[in-house]
């Protein structure tokens, strides 16, 4: 029974750690493609640009990444380097926790395995759910977590994102509900709902929405980037074993004849 119960708590302790993190809120879902170079290109170049100011990977090396990625040495060294870190380098930032503990009242932590500790949707929410919000500090604050330390670095981007009551479609059963007579949709006030202000931001909304996809991409293949390697030895192990076994089994009945 102890075993039982045990067993149950360790199944259970992944959901609970999903719920600590994600305070509630409902994640939107993204659907990543580690096979997708373009999109972990694009993502690592917003990480290079609006991340690594303040945040490291220090478990990745540039040489690396430009590797998996197909981005020649040249081209990550002029254009994802700024700290005049070599390419052999692992992917550092020049800031000392001490000094952001006081600017930001926590230290920017490591991003190379963020995506396995928090998940793709929890990261693809997060940074895209910061908004204005003059009682913080630095202005801006996140709906999946709050009284977050981080500013709102993609707001150039995004634009200018508030949070308000506002009128939302009715959605029951996962469908959106209209009106059976006039066709209008039913709509209902919600509160704590996230709009950005039109024309603030330089990117549209999808392509925003894009930009983020991209970057969790990233942030995925940096947490695991042997995974698409084990899964094409993988393959190759499966289909040596399916061959194997027709031969052994050849080998047994021919064994075996002369036995019965
Ligand atoms: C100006 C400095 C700064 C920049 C630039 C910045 N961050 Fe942060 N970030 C922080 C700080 C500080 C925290 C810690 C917040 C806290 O614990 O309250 C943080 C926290 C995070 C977290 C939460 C980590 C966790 O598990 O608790 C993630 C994810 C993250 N940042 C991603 C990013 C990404 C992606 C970018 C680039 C688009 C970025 N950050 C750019 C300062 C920064």
């Amino acid at each position: 029974m102890k075993k039982l119960l045990a067993a149950f708590v360790f199944a259970a302790l992944p959901t609970l750690g999903f719920a600590a993190g994600g305070e509630g809120v409902h994640l939107d879902k993204v659907d990543i493609d580690l096979t997708d170079k373009a999109a972990m290109q694009d993502g690592a170049r917003t990480f290079a640009n609006y991340c690594m100011g303040c945040h490291s990977a220090k478990f990745q090396r540039y040489e690396r990444v430009a590797d998996d990625l197909g981005i020649p040495h040249e081209i990550m060294l002029e254009n994802l380097v700024f700290t005049g870190a070599k390419i052999g380098d692992h992917m550092n930032n020049s800031m000392h926790s001490e000094d952001a503990k006081v600017w930001f009242g926590a230290a920017p932590p490591d991003l190379t395995l963020v995506a396995r500790v928090r998940g793709n949707d929890w990261l693809y929410t997060y940074l895209r759910s910061f908004y204005a919000d003059p009682t913080r500090p630095l202005g801006a604050n996140n709906k999946v977590f709050p009284n977050v330390g981080m500013p709102n670095v993609l707001v150039g981007l995004q634009g200018n994102q508030v949070i308000g009551c506002k009128q939302v479609q009715v959605v029951t059963d996962g469908k959106k509900q209209f009106d059976p007579l006039t066709g209008a949709p039913i709509t209902h006030e919600a509160c704590d709902q996230l709009t950005v202000e039109p024309n603030t931001g330089t990117l549209s909304e999808a392509e925003f929405d894009d930009k983020i996809k991209n970057l969790v991409t990233f942030l995925a293949y940096s947490a695991n980037p042997v995974k698409l390697e084990s899964q094409r030895i993988g393959t190759y192990v499966l289909l040596y074993l399916a061959f194997f076994f027709v031969f052994a089994y050849l080998l047994k009945r021919e064994y075996w004849k002369d036995v019965h």
